[in-house]
């Protein structure tokens, strides 16, 4: 399918994750999707409804993947996964809000590079049911991917109602769409590590509690949990929540603690590490986005099918939950002790106590249960990792550092 999308003029609400104004109607947007598949002339099999708000992120980077694997480059599970997506007819079709929690510009690369894959991004808001009835009525959806959400665990306390919106509203909003579809699809969504909150005991497993969030986001988390059990206890919804632990890369959260250290590094401005209780340091899971990626597909291809049509169960449908992480937690300190490497260059480091504010100390999850039923098997080294995003950082943000020493140190 090859779908070009037209430049819009973009609208960013005021505070990040609020409703934003409908400003085409129901009516516009459905004339514009119906364009857009008249266009292509064709209904698919097959298709996948990638949906994301802030977290576009992996359905570009599953896109990503996909491009290379037509090229060949990569002979990855991930590519494989992908080309077999593609062989078996596939399309894709993304929605996303483009609100600005992060840099806009950043979202609208990731757009225009969508775009150019053949991938339709609707410019749309989960929480809106009129537009997400439409969409189900013109595509019979067989998968939906859900990773929209409002991310970040400390931005809570100064925005809290839009971590309701997104992760919780928006994700009935989109639930109740997909149980009333005809086909019913199937629903991945994007849990969060975070639902393991103060639990100790380590490393991290499906089985454990999880009624200690640390954070409002955290608990939106879970409870989107809960809801989605519901959804696939009454109405028969097949569900898979996968809960992705400090997922980085090419791409990624400005937000996010490696990425800021990255910007602030290169600008030689000072970085803040929190440092837990008695001096213990922080350490997380980190989790490339490739590897998450592939993680994604298999949960998409080892989904099971609803069973019930029309808002209607007719027998049970599987429920599952996965812990996609890295399985090797690195302290904060190894982490700025990498990029100095890879950005040659001293972090100005500024170390302070953890504040009480919602992150919990460490990260680090079990993966038996996944590599079981998933296949999943992550191959990234953060070291490895962090090099390929300092890459894509260097580029995207244009230095030119131009010395083949600074390049070759990173190729
Ligand atoms: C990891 O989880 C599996 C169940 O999925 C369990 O059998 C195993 O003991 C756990 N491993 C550790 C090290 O806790």
């Amino acid at each position: 399918m090859r779908v070009e999308v037209e430049e819009e003029e973009e609208m960013y609400p005021s505070t990040p994750g609020k409703v934003k104004v409908e400003r085409s109607g129901a009516a516009a947007m459905s004339r514009q999707v119906h364009r857009c598949f008249a266009s292509t002339g064709t209904m698919f099999l097959w298709a996948l409804l990638l949906v994301a708000m802030t977290a576009t992120y992996l359905s570009f980077r599953s896109l990503g993947d996909t491009s290379s694997s037509r090229s060949g480059r990569r002979r990855r599970r991930g590519a494989h996964c992908s080309l077999a997506l593609r062989k078996r007819g596939d399309g894709v079709v993304g929605i996303d809000n483009f609100n600005s929690y992060y840099d806009p510009s950043l979202k609208k690369a990731r757009r225009a590079l969508l775009g150019s894959h053949g991938v339709f991004v609707v410019d749309g808001d989960i929480n809106d049911g009129r537009l997400l009835a439409k969409l189900f009525d013109v595509v019979p959806f067989t998968h939906v991917l859900h990773l929209a959400a409002q991310a970040g665990v400390r931005y809570a306390m100064e925005n809290p109602s839009s971590y309701v919106h997104s992760n919780v509203a928006g994700l009935v909003s989109l639930l109740e769409a997909s149980k009333d579809a005809d086909p019913q699809p199937a629903v991945v969504w994007a849990s969060s590590s975070s639902v393991y909150g103060l639990n100790d005991r380590v490393p991290f497993s499906e089985a454990h509690r999880t009624d200690k969030p640390a954070s409002l986001y955290a608990a939106t988390k879970k409870a989107g949990e809960e809801i989605t059990h519901s959804y696939n206890h009454i109405y028969g919804l097949s569900v898979t929540g996968l809960r992705f632990f400090t997922v980085y890369g090419p791409w990624g959260r400005p937000d996010m603690a490696y990425f800021s250290f990255t910007r602030n590094i290169l600008q030689g401005k000072p970085i803040t590490v929190y440092r837990g209780r008695d001096h213990a340091d922080l350490a997380r899971d980190f989790t490339y986005i490739d590897d998450i990626v592939r993680g994604c597909l298999a949960a998409l291809d080892t989904a099971g099918p609803s069973t019930g049509t029309g808002g209607k169960k007719r027998g049970p449908a599987p429920y599952r939950v996965f812990n996609l992480g890295n399985t090797s937690p690195v302290t904060v300190q190894a982490l700025v002790a990498i990029l100095e490497r890879c950005l040659m260059a001293k972090a100005k480091k500024h170390v302070v106590e953890m504040p009480g504010n919602g992150d919990v100390p460490f990260t680090h999850a079990n993966i038996s249960l996944a590599r079981e039923e998933l296949g999943y098997k992550p191959t990234t080294s953060l070291d490895m990792g962090l090099k390929k995003f300092v890459r894509w950082y260097l580029s995207y943000y244009g230095y030119n550092r131009g010395t083949h020493a600074f390049r070759n140190h990173l190729s």
